[in-house]
C-alpha cells in the first residue's frame, strides 16, 4: 500500500511533538521534513538542531527534503540528526551521482528530487542508485500551494520508465496533494503522496485516516 508523509511544515510550531504523535497513532508512514537554505528556495524552514530534537519523540521514518544548494556539505549532519531518507535536489547538487553515493555511505536511503519544470528525463542515469525520486508538483519553498497539473504527467512517465528499467524505485509527489487528487496521483504511479496543509488543517488524525482509505481502496 501506498504510504502518507505528512509534513512537518504544516504542523502547529507551537506543537510539533502533539502534531507528530496525532499523525503516528493514525497510521502515517513517514515523516517529511523540509529543510530550507533561502538559497535554493527563497523561503527559510529550520534545520538540523529541529531534526535531532525530534527524532527522540516519534518512530515514523525521517523523510529529510533537502531544499538547499550543494547539500553534499550536509549529508552527514542531516543523517546524525536523524534521517532515515535523505532527498536532494538534482538542480542543487553540481555532482549529484557522487551526493548520492555520499548519502548512502551514511547508511541512510537516498532520493532525489525534481522541480516542476525539470524533465523526467533529468534522473534517468541515477534511477538504477536511487530508492526514491520526488516528483515536484508545486515550486518548492511553501506549503499551501496549488498543484500544478502538468505534474501528474511526469509522474506517469517516470513509473513507466522505472517499470521499464525492471526497478522498484519509490515514486513521491509533493505539493498540493490533497484528498481530491491522491487517487489520481496513485493511479498515475506514485507510491508516497506528501501532504501538508490537507493533514493539519482541521482534524490531522481525521485527515490521515482519509488519505489511508484513499490508500486502501486504489491498492496496486
Ligand atoms: C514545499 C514543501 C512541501 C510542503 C507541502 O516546498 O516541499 O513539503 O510542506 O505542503 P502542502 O502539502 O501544503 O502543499
Ligand atoms: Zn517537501
Amino acid at each position: 500500500m501506498a504510504i502518507l508523509a505528512p509534513s512537518l511544515l504544516g504542523a502547529d510550531f507551537k506543537n510539533l511533538e502533539k502534531d507528530i504523535r496525532t499523525v503516528e497513532e493514525a497510521g502515517a508512514g513517514y515523516l517529511h521534513l523540509d529543510v530550507m537554505d533561502g538559497v535554493f528556495v527563497p523561503s527559510i524552514s529550520f534545520g538540523m538542531p529541529v531534526v535531532a530534537a525530534l527524532r527522540d519523540c516519534t518512530g515514523l521514518v525521517f523523510d529529510v527534503h533537502m531544499m538547499v544548494e550543494e547539500p553534499v556539505r550536509y549529508v552527514k549532519a542531516v543523517r546524525e540528526a536523524g534521517a532515515d531518507l535523505i532527498c536532494v535536489h538534482a538542480e542543487a547538487c553540481r555532482h549529484l551521482d557522487s551526493v548520492i553515493s555520499q548519502i548512502h555511505q551514511t547508511g541512510a536511503r537516498a532520493a532525489v528530487a525534481i522541480n516542476p519544470a525539470t524533465p523526467v528525463s533529468a534522473v534517468d542515469l541515477i534511477l538504477p542508485q536511487v530508492d526514491m525520486v520526488l516528483i515536484m508538483s508545486v515550486n518548492p519553498g511553501f506549503g499551501g500551494q496549488k498543484f500544478i497539473p502538468y505534474t501528474l504527467q511526469k509522474v506517469r512517465m517516470l513509473r513507466e520508465r522505472v517499470r521499464e528499467l525492471g526497478l522498484d524505485t519509490d515514486i513521491q509527489v509533493d505539493g498540493g496533494v490533497t484528498l481530491d487528487n491522491a487517487e489520481e496521483l496513485l493511479e498515475a504511479g506514485a507510491n508516497v503522496l506528501v501532504a501538508g496543509s490537507s493533514v493539519f488543517r482541521g482534524d490531522p488524525g481525521e485527515n490521515v485516516k482519509r488519505f489511508l482509505e484513499i490508500f486502501e481502496r486504489t491498492r496496486r
